[in-house]
């Protein structure tokens, strides 16, 4: 489990809890203490329902990762829905198309360490963020 990347489907509501799961699983296994298995499950959650609810159908991948020396997770988000037409928008507090809270992308960035967010119209979205370990 701990070795390689885990690659789960986002086709309907049921798989954001799984995904959610999984990832929370993983990142305890890694180490991560109590509140930091909840800061990635919330991310995860946020992340695979804008999959789910823009793009209808995506992946959420997760996998250990390891750089000079530190340990963390990876979540890679993937999907080939619509696209975000204006980035630095989405990326605001309070923006949404669906009023809805408008928390989703901008919460998530918060909740991780590194977030990197590409998407083009009519190409999909990728979102690929990273935890260290303390
Ligand atoms: N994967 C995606 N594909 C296409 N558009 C997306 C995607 N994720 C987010 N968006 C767009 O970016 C906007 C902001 O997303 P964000 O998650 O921050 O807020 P929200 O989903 O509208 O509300 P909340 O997440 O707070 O319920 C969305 O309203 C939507 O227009
Ligand atoms: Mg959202």
């Amino acid at each position: 489990m701990l070795s390689q990347a885990k690659i789960l489907p986002i086709e309907r509501d049921m798989d954001i809890i799984t995904a959610r799961t999984y990832v929370r699983d993983l990142a305890r296994a890694l180490g991560f203490g109590p509140i930091d298995q909840v800061r990635i499950a919330t991310a995860v959650s946020e992340l695979a329902r804008n999959i789910y609810l823009y793009a209808q159908v995506g992946t959420v991948t997760s996998r250990p990762l390891e750089r000079n020396g530190r340990r963390g997770i990876e979540i890679e988000f993937r999907d080939q829905g619509p696209g975000i037409g204006d980035l630095d928008l989405a990326m605001q507090d309070g923006y949404s198309t669906s009023l809805r809270i408008g928390m989703g992308l901008p919460g998530a960035k918060r909740l991780m360490d590194e977030f990197e967010i590409r998407s083009a119209d009519g190409v999909g979205t990728t979102i690929i963020c990273h935890k260290w370990l303390a």
